[in-house]
């Protein structure tokens, strides 16, 4: 027996420590208890912070700093705070429907001056690219789509599909580079669709292009007549429970020798992860997959390319956000949100500040960003 077997060996029957998925089960039992307690003490935070309790920023990162590197280090199995998390879904994506209202569908006038709404670069829901040298969240979003156009190898005359399109920004950029690639969208969110039937009638967006086609729908029910050369999903598999059925889904739509490119927060550590603050709060049914779970459950497409952004890059970009987000108070502190405006923006101030201190915990390592490119298996 090697030393690690035998470290693993001994670590499956000692709750808390190690792979929750080699427990005993009395250990996992009790790891099971122990994320229970964990979970209870990260909601007493959450919630006090939301139902006023005055705590500086720094306070509260400090916080996060000290807990999340323990964490992530020695005790990453208490990091799954639903039993679901482990295991696939029966459906491709669950309570699409709440999210959209908990979530998408927030006002715009809120959502969008957040993320940046540019000429070009419409409000974009993901990770900037930081690492190539930009000076702002624009410059990030743009250099993080160019990465997205080298490394899925986009070629004028593409026929490409936006798998959860967002506010269509990803389209935009590349219909602007690229005078022959056609895009198709999908999207649940009514609000942000109606953003880009804005922007289709709009002659100075590539969006009015007639190259454009948006879909507002389910991505469960997703069915298209035509085959794409290329398909993008950028952002959108953390809401992905089933990811054997997600690839199932995405290589129908794939020609023979197509190729897809899929973007997601990614966690380091041997299990998936969620937060119930998250779940109740932000992204009902969220989970962050770790990073080897799409090669390991894609059937119907193979990984031939895999990489890992650090987690300075989302950092990064949620601190901007969050600046943003604090410099529109003037107008955002009017709009319905369905709850009392100082809790709703308790609430938001959390999940940016515990979201940007998370990525940037040990030197953005363990959580960050993970781009897997594959084709039909
Ligand atoms: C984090 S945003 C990313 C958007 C875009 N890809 C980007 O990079 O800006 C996730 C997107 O997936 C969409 N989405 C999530 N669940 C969906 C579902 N079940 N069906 C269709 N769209 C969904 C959301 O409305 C949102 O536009």
């Amino acid at each position: 027996m090697t030393s690690s077997t035998a470290l693993q060996s001994i670590e499956k029957h000692i709750p808390i420590v190690g792979n929750i998925h080699t427990k005993s089960p009395i250990a996992y039992g009790a790891t099971r208890l122990a994320v229970s307690a964990v979970n209870a003490a990260h909601m007493a935070v959450a919630e006090s912070y939301i139902n006023g309790l005055e705590v500086p920023d720094s306070v509260l990162r400090s916080l996060f700093d000290t807990c999340m590197p323990v964490l992530f280090r020695y005790f990453p199995s208490l990091l799954t705070a639903y039993e679901w998390v482990l295991t696939e879904t029966d459906r491709t994506a669950e309570g699409s429907r709440d999210l959209m209202k908990i979530h998408y569908d927030l006002p715009q006038a809120m959502l969008n001056p957040m993320l940046g709404d540019g000429k070009l670069i419409y409000p974009k829901y993901t990770m900037g690219l930081w690492e190539k040298g930009a000076a702002n969240l624009e410059q990030s979003q743009m250099q993080m789509i160019d990465d997205v156009i080298e490394k899925l190898d986009i070629q004028d005359g593409d026929r490409i599909l936006d798998f959860g399109c967002g506010w269509g920004c990803v389209p935009n950029y590349i219909l602007s580079k690229f005078p022959n690639v056609q895009f198709t969208g999908i999207n649940l969110s009514h609000n942000q669709c109606e953003y880009m039937r804005q922007k289709m009638q709009d002659p100075e967006s590539y969006l009015s292009s007639g190259r454009f086609t948006l879909y507002e729908g389910d991505l469960n029910d997703a069915n298209f007549e035509t085959k794409f050369d290329k398909i993008l999903s950028i952002g959108v598999f953390e809401h992905i429970g089933n990811l054997t059925k997600g690839f199932q889904k995405l290589a129908s739509f794939l020609k023979d020798n197509g190729k897809v490119f899929i973007h997601i927060i990614t966690v380091r550590i041997p299990n998936n992860m969620s937060s119930p603050f998250l779940h109740k709060y932000i992204f009902p049914h969220g989970r962050i997959w770790k990073y080897d779970a799409v090669a390991s459950h894609n059937k119907d497409l193979k990984t031939i390319k895999n990489w890992y952004l650090n987690g300075y890059n989302y950092s990064t970009t949620l601190v901007n956000w969050l600046k943003n987000f604090d410099d529109s108070q003037a107008i955002v502190k009017d709009l319905d949100y369905g709850m009392d405006y100082g809790k709703f923006r308790r609430i938001w101030r959390f999940f940016l500040i515990w979201a940007d201190t998370l990525f940037a915990s040990c030197d953005g390592e363990y959580i960050g960003n993970g781009q897997y490119l594959m084709v039909r298996a």
